[in-house]
């Protein structure tokens, strides 16, 4: 697995603060607060695990599985849901975990969304944003690292179902995904 990738973008360790750092922002500005933490499948698993366990909040988790890629490298613009919230939202703080924002267009209706369920307020955090690839008007209230519009894999993020279980985040080497 590890010769599939060009090179390491953020290590393990460096993920590991920056999700330090982002969890201390969401206990300062949810304090007191008990907010529902979505988590967005399958990519966010592992960001939103290691986040949960970092906030000091009487929290709610949920999890929702949508699917815009279908093992394609390019979006096909439709959002489709497998798998929507148990939780009923209304009045209800919520926050949205998001492995990446690249086109935005997952994010984008999600949030449209969740709003028609009236929580009392919807916020999103995602680990990466790639903004050299949006395509809607989007951005996320919490963000670990801005990164390049390379092929990125790992700590949860695939390439057709595959290396979500690097610890790190890498870039793919590109003979792998360019004879799709
Ligand atoms: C990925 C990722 C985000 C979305 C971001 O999901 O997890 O949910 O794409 O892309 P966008 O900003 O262009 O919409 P994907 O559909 O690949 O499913 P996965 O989470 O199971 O990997």
């Amino acid at each position: 697995m590890l010769n599939d990738i060009a090179y390491v973008l953020l290590s393990a360790q460096e993920i590991e603060k920056r999700v330090s750092e982002i969890a201390a922002q969401i206990n300062s500005d949810y304090s007191g607060k008990e907010p529902i933490i979505v988590s967005v499948l399958r990519g966010s698993f592992i960001f939103m695990a290691d986040l949960v366990r970092k906030l000091d909040l009487k929290c709610t988790v949920d999890f929702m599985y949508v699917s815009s890629y279908e093992n394609r490298s390019v979006t096909t613009g439709a959002v489709k849901i497998v798998k929507d919230l148990d939780i009923d939202l209304e009045g209800k703080d919520v926050i949205i975990v998001e492995d990446i924002l690249d086109s935005g267009l997952t994010l984008h209706y999600l949030k449209e969304l969740l709003m028609t369920r009236r929580p009392a307020s919807i916020r999103t955090c995602s680990l990466l944003d790639k903004p050299a690839r949006r395509k809607a008007q989007v951005t996320a209230d919490y963000v670990g690292f801005e990164v390049p519009d390379a092929f990125v894999v790992g700590y949860g993020l695939d390439y057709a179902q595959k290396y979500r279980n690097l610890p790190f985040i890498g870039v793919l080497k590109s003979d792998i995904y360019e004879n799709e």
